[in-house]
């Protein structure tokens, strides 16, 4: 399973590569705002980092950018995609999964500029960007767990859906909005590709009580074992 940084705030990303190892990053309008920096400054910035880190290619770091979610068209998703696509060879551009998301994301594909078609809620909106071609769908988790939903089945349903027509692993399952480490497990266990969260997330998952009581215990041992 590949770990994306959901976020745009360069020292998260940062500390979370070299901490944590993430494979990638996934922003949107929200995480753009929260790195207090207008939005092209952003990307450029992730961009450079990118090259900072000499790794260079979508294959090697994608990062994720999301277009103007004001923007209410096939045509001008495409030209605003276009123009985001030429800053960096790691850009995928995020894309709403609605009809004329749907429609740019396919053309863009057919254009070579890859792209991850998301605020996806259902398995039937996956299909789409499977369909597509596009190179990452993101099925969201966090929202709907915090409205009582339970996941899980969703996430298998996609995950079986494409393996039964060989999207598998040619689009990748980004779970997005992931909120804990029982939500990596889950959508490990049903075998999405990728989860997107926040460094907090990541902290949490990597901690454990049993960890910090064992690392004292042995920490009293060492310190109590007969010296040479
Ligand atoms: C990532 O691609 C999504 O935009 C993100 O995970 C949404 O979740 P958030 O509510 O934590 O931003």
């Amino acid at each position: 399973m590949k770990f994306f940084l959901d976020s745009a705030k360069l020292d998260e990303i940062d500390y979370a590569y070299r901490t944590f190892g993430i494979d990638g990053v996934t922003t949107n309008p929200k995480h753009i705002m929260l790195s207090g920096k207008p939005f092209e400054v952003a990307i450029r910035d992730i961009a450079q980092w990118v090259k900072d880190q000499k790794l260079d290619g979508i294959d090697k770091f994608p990062v994720s950018i999301e277009v103007n979610p004001h923007l209410d068209n096939a045509d001008d998703i495409c030209k605003e995609a276009e123009k985001y696509a030429q800053i960096s060879e790691n850009f995928a551009i995020k894309i709403p999964a609605t009809e004329f998301g749907v429609e740019a994301a396919r053309r863009l594909e057919k254009e070579g500029i890859r792209t991850n078609l998301t605020l996806v809620f259902a398995p039937a909106q996956a299909l789409f960007a499977a369909k597509n071609g596009s190179l990452f769908v993101s099925p969201f988790i966090g929202w709907k767990e915090d409205n009582g939903e339970d996941c899980k089945q969703y996430i298998q349903d996609i995950v079986t859906i494409y393996k039964n027509y060989g999207f598998y692993g040619k689009t990748q399952i980004i779970c997005a909005a992931i909120r804990s480490p029982k939500q990596i497990v889950d959508c490990a266990v049903a075998g999405a590709d990728i989860v997107t969260a926040g460094l907090a997330v990541y902290k949490s998952a990597q901690h454990h009580a049993y960890t910090t009581q064992g690392l004292e215990t042995f920490c009293n041992a060492w310190d109590n074992t007969k010296k040479a």
